[in-house]
């Protein structure tokens, strides 16, 4: 079953020049940013942000400028660092498709 979805999705990428943006694919990675950002782009800490609901091409924008040094941070730059285009693409996708927080949510936590 793994190998036949492997090879699907191998044959997908073939068959495109350049592999569409795939939420699925951007979930798995998220995983590794879900300890700051929440597993669904919802941050539990004030100096985090949320994610969720984003637009897609600022989200790219932002990992990109972090892995390529233009916008510094501690905590980001690392993270970033080993992400291709594709799965910036991915983790871009899956963020910008989850229901963002709502307003009172973020303004109780502004307020803490
Ligand atoms: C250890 C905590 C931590 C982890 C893990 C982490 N982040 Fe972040 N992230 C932060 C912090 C803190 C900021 C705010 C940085 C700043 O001020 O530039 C941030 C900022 C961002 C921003 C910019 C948001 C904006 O509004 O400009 C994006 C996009 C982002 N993170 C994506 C990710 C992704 C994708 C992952 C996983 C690959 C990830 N982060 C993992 C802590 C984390």
């Amino acid at each position: 079953m793994r190998t036949l979805m492997l090879l699907t999705l191998f044959g997908f990428s073939l068959s495109l020049s350049a592999a569409p943006a795939d939420i699925s694919r951007g979930q798995v990675k998220a995983a590794m940013c879900a300890a700051c950002h929440g597993a669904t782009g919802i941050s539990v800490l004030p100096d985090y942000p949320n994610l969720a609901g984003q637009k897609a091409g600022y989200l790219q924008q932002a990992l990109k400028a972090y892995r390529d040094g233009q916008r510094q941070h501690q905590i980001m730059a690392p993270m970033a660092q080993g992400l291709t285009d594709q799965e910036i693409a991915d983790i871009a996708a899956f963020f910008a498709a989850q229901q963002p927080a709502p307003a009172a949510k973020t303004e109780a936590v502004v307020g803490q």
